[in-house]
């Protein structure tokens, strides 16, 4: 039983919403058609019964007052006429007829002989004023009714009153309603059509508007019929197109800065081996050739002074070699940064900077005295502050520049200020120039260690860069112990 409901539930609901809303109608309408049809004829039938019977009493009641005189004469040729009379007025009267007080006929209606039966049924106490009683026969449902003569002494009057003349009048009201519950329905279809083509439109406009979508295509607009709830859906539909289309092309133009970033990180370190491999050929063997040729002259020294003198020369050279494969090292990771720290190492790094550029750089930490920040941070952190201060040198044409550490324990902030001519974040960000991958670099590497990174400049105003990388307290260290605090 239930397994049925489902399955009815579930063909109902997978019909369209054009043959619900004229499914609908169309039940309301009939539903309502029935339902007035019945009551009319409930309170039809019972008020032309009870009519019926009111007149069937006033009838057999004339009857008695004109009948009992042509009783006593008697006359009944009168009689006789006088029960035609009655019938031929009355369309309702189905048979009257007269009885005597021994209950035999006096006069009848009938054409085909008395029935009878009529004798049994009915029959009138002498001290009422009629008897009412429904009698169902062939020719459908007969009210006799009986009016007694002069208390009975006389005789009594019946008459039978049909009610086939009534009920076919309520036959043609019921077709009356019928045909126009008929035409209410059909134009209830009508409107319901109507309606469903514009409900249903712009639901259909925005089907093929979503398939479209999900093909990819984000240059379609779903179209605004009007300012209803439906229209509202297709101007949400719209925004969201709009978003998806910006993130998409955001995601591209990510893509595509991605890929330069990786082409130039594998330059980068093409470049970076040749100019090493080109610093130990030039600089580190010439120096080490010079050292072996001075060894094989000290070999062949005469005197003491002379070895004195060449050994000073090869411990000079020597320690000059030293500290070339030491800045050569240096170059290629700062090493600082694991011996000292990022504090102490930026520090130091922008010492030099300041000095070998002449851009006076102030330099501020707070909240590095007791701990370091986990490895991979204070890379980020380096390189990302070289990057900036390297287009600072290279861009800006700022005297002064600002940088600002602040470790707060669960969060790490980063400052760096120009006072220089400034640029157009907006327009940078959002051109694809290649070789340009400074700024972007700077946004990935911060992403990579879950930080934030805010550029706000223009033209003219200098440049700040505002960077925060929560830190996990657990992965920070104590300074100089290694164990993790
Ligand atoms: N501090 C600054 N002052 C003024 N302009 C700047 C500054 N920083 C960046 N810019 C502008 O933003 C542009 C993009 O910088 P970005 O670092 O991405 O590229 P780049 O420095 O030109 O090349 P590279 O990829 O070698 O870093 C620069 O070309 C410059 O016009
Ligand atoms: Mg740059």
């Amino acid at each position: 039983m239930k397994k049925n409901i489902l399955w009815l539930r579930e063909r109902v609901l997978s019909v369209s919403i054009r043959i619900k809303v004229m499914g609908i109608a169309l039940g309301i309408v009939f539903l309502f058609a029935l339902t007035i049809i019945f009551q009319i004829r409930e309170s039809f039938e019972k008020e032309l019964r009870e009519e019926l019977k009111t007149s069937g009493i006033f009838i057999a009641k004339e009857m008695t007052s004109r009948s009992s005189g042509f009783i006593l004469t008697p006359n009944q040729f009168a009689l006789n006429l006088l029960i035609k009379n009655i019938f031929e007025n009355n369309e309702n009267v189905e048979y009257a007829f007269i009885l005597s007080s021994s209950n035999e006929i006096l006069v009848h209606s009938f054409e085909n002989g008395f029935p009878k039966e009529l004798l049994a049924v009915n029959r009138v106490s002498p001290g009422s004023k009629f008897r009412v009683e429904m009698l169902d026969t062939e020719e459908g449902i007969i009210t006799d009714v009986a009016v007694p003569l002069f208390g009975g002494k006389l005789g009594t009057v019946r008459v039978g009153m049909n009610e086939k003349h009534l009920r076919n009048k309520l036959n043609a009201i019921t077709l009356q309603i019928l045909i126009v519950t008929a035409i209410v329905s059909l134009l209830s279809i009508g409107a319901a059509s109507l309606l469903t083509i514009v409900l249903t439109r712009p639901i259909t406009n925005l089907v093929s508007f979503v398939n479209a979508l999900g093909k990819g295509d984000f240059e379609q607009r779903a179209r605004i019929w009007a300012d209803d709830e439906i229209g509202k859906l297709s101007n949400a539909f719209n925004d969201m197109i709009q978003k998806l289309k910006n993130f998409k092309t955001e995601l591209e133009f990510k893509e595509e800065m991605t890929s330069q970033l990786l082409k130039k990180v594998i330059n980068a370190q093409e470049e970076e081996r040749k100019r090493i491999a080109r610093e130990l050929h030039d600089q580190t063997s010439q120096s080490l050739t010079s050292l072996m040729i001075g060894l094989k002259i000290l070999k062949s020294a005469k005197t003491l002074d002379e070895v004195t003198k060449r050994s000073d020369d090869l411990r000079e050279l020597t320690s000059k070699t030293l500290e070339e494969v030491h800045d050569l090292a240096i170059q290629l990771r700062p090493t600082v940064l694991d011996d000292i720290g990022l504090d102490i190492a930026l520090q130091k790094y922008v010492a030099d900077y300041s000095m070998k550029f002449n851009i006076k750089v102030d330099y501020h930490s707070i909240g590095f005295d007791s701990f370091r920040l986990p490895t991979e941070i204070e890379i980020v952190i380096y390189r990302v502050v070289q990057e900036a201060l390297a287009n600072i040198l290279k861009h800006s044409e700022a005297r002064n520049a600002c940088l600002l550490l602040e470790n707060r324990g669960n969060l790490l902030k980063v400052i760096v200020e120009d006072n220089g001519k400034g640029f157009d974040v907006r327009k940078v960000m959002s051109s694809e120039i290649d070789g340009k991958l400074g700024l972007f670099g700077m946004q990935e590497r911060i992403n990579l260690i879950s930080g934030d990174i805010t550029i706000e400049s223009t033209p003219g105003n200098g440049t700040n860069i505002y960077i925060t990388v929560p830190i996990d307290k657990k992965l920070s260290y104590e300074k100089d112990k290694n164990t993790f605090s």
